[in-house]
């Protein structure tokens, strides 16, 4: 027994030795980026980086300057900070950059799914057929009467106009959202009552999962918490399984028909509950978190309320029944467009990653040349390079409801940096092969719900004095921020409608 402990003790102690001896025996080489390993072995930056990436990032940057290379958790990730040298990297014409490598392995681990190779394509191919055009505009239909059946909801009980409610905006946003986007998508039974219900069930699940989600990532959940995801994990694939779908009788075409490839495939049916679990996750986990921001952005700015009710008020006419309105409307709303990209701007923080295959130059927009090595990953944070870039966008960290609008009220699209007209002034939707090919639902569904809330509701902060509060620094990089802490609203639906 004692010879056996100290030879596993001792195997264990040569491979931590050989992972800590690879990682100090890196070394820069010519025409490769600057490299920073960090003082720790093998851990290298992981410490700083996790617990607020945007000012590790920052720091980096003012030492590096606009590419360099850091080691995380025995991972060599290369940032490129210079938005006028993305080009290459989004649309990487040799197709050496590989973003499916990251993926399979992320979505593995996370939702239990294995992917198959034709994935990808599927996903995006579906998403145009039913997430763009005319399958667009039916789901948004779908999407506002679900949002007018969860609204209309408190607590179970239906809203009584011209009452005052008190909840917590971050929530109630959340929660809406969340609500109305599932049920949309994952489709209804023959009763209603009960569907809501049950989307409340999932709500409650899915915020567990959602606060442990940054850590779960990067492996640093307690033993309890393991135990904790394993359960989430558990619950969301029996709720979410292809069996209780049977019941349904609206599940959207977009998931219908992602679900029959799978079964085309030969894909288990338990492999599909973990699809569904994915998809629920991809839908549903910043619509709610971007829709917090818009609103309290709104809540905190008069002007720009002013200029989203009076647009409301032009473009939906006299008009009022209750929650009654021609969803065309939506191309309509160049303030309110503005208002969402500017949200967007100030919210959305994705961090877009691709495997080197083989290794390859990359030129940048000075003109110098850099050696990317094979096995790294290139990595883009936006928020700080593109959105919080005073160059491009001036006093970044302000909330300009108009940022986005022309003096003629059209849609602002011309952005520039150090003189260069630049294409990706704003990236909430990554890009290039990995962009969110539910960008145009989400858009419209956020737009939806601010519409009918700024419409249909008086709203106001319970202590008006109150800040907007910081964005919670531990899920920089994971998609829409969220803050540190909620603030307490009043709603109430008007009488008049
Ligand atoms: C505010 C709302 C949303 C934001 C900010 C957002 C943002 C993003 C970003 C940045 C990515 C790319 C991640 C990467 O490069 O790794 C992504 C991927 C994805 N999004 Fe969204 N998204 C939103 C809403 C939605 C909605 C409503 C849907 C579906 C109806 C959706 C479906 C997906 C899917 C399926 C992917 C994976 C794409 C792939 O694997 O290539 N998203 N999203």
């Amino acid at each position: 027994m004692v010879l056996w402990s100290t030879a596993l003790g001792a195997l264990l102690l040569a491979i931590v030795g050989y992972v800590c001896l690879m990682g100090l025996l890196r070394q820069r080489r010519p025409q490769e980026p600057p490299l920073d390993k960090g003082s720790v072995p093998w851990l290298g930056h992981a410490v700083a980086f996790r617990k607020n990436m945007f000012e590790f990032l920052k720091h980096m940057k003012a030492k590096h300057g606009d590419i360099f290379t850091v080691q995380l958790g025995g991972q060599y990730f290369t940032f490129v900070m210079d938005p006028l040298s993305f080009g290459p990297i989004l649309k990487d014409a040799q197709r050496k950059l590989d973003f499916t490598e990251y993926a399979r392995k992320l979505v593995m681990k996370v939702f239990g799914y294995q992917s198959l190779d034709g994935d990808h394509q599927m996903l995006h191919s579906a998403s145009t057929k039913f997430l763009m055009g005319q399958g667009l505009e039916e789901l948004n239909q779908v999407m506002l009467d679900s949002l007018s059946l969860v609204m209309r909801d408190s607590k179970g009980q239906k809203l009584e106009a011209g009452c005052w409610y008190e909840d917590d905006i971050f929530h109630f946003c959340y929660k809406i959202l969340f609500k109305a986007g599932y049920l949309s998508l994952f489709g209804y039974t023959k009763d209603k009552e009960q569907d809501l219900l049950q989307a409340d069930k999932l709500f409650k699940q899915f915020r567990k999962f959602d606060l442990l989600f940054p850590r779960f990532v990067y492996s640093l959940l307690g033993p309890r918490e393991w135990l904790e995801v394993g359960r989430l994990q558990r619950f969301f694939h029996k709720m979410l399984s292809v069996e209780e779908g049977l019941e349904k009788d609206s599940i959207s075409n977009w998931i219908a028909h992602m679900l029959q490839y799978l079964r085309e495939q030969g894909v288990a049916g338990a492999m599909q509950d973990k699809f569904n679990f994915m998809m629920l996750w991809a839908s549903q986990g910043n619509t709610g978190p971007a829709s917090f921001w818009a609103l309290i952005f709104l809540l905190k700015h008069p002007e720009a309320m002013r200029a989203v009710r009076e647009e409301a008020a032009q473009v939906l006419g006299e008009k009022r029944k209750p929650f009654d309105l021609d969803v065309s409307v939506l191309r309509h709303l160049p303030v309110l467009d503005s208002v969402m990209e500017e949200t967007l701007r100030l919210g959305a923080s994705p961090t877009l990653l691709r495997v080197v295959h083989g290794d390859q130059m990359i030129k940048m927009a000075s003109g110098k040349e850099y050696l990317l090595r094979s096995g790294d990953t290139v990595a883009l944070f936006p928020y700080l390079s593109v959105h919080m870039d005073p160059d491009i966008h001036p006093e970044p960290t302000a909330f300009k409801y108009d940022r986005f609008l022309n003096p003629n009220g059209t849609r602002k699209v011309d952005f520039y940096k150090a003189g260069k007209k630049i294409h990706h002034y704003t990236m909430p939707w990554g890009s290039g092969v990995s962009i969110c090919p539910g960008r145009f639902l989400a858009l419209n569904e956020m737009k939806l719900f601010i519409l009918l809330m700024t419409t249909h509701f008086d709203l106001e902060l319970v202590d008006p004095d109150t800040p907007i509060p910081a964005v919670d620094p531990y899920r920089w990089g994971f998609g829409t921020a969220q803050p540190t802490h909620d603030v307490r609203f009043r709603y109430r639906l008007r009488l008049s409608e």
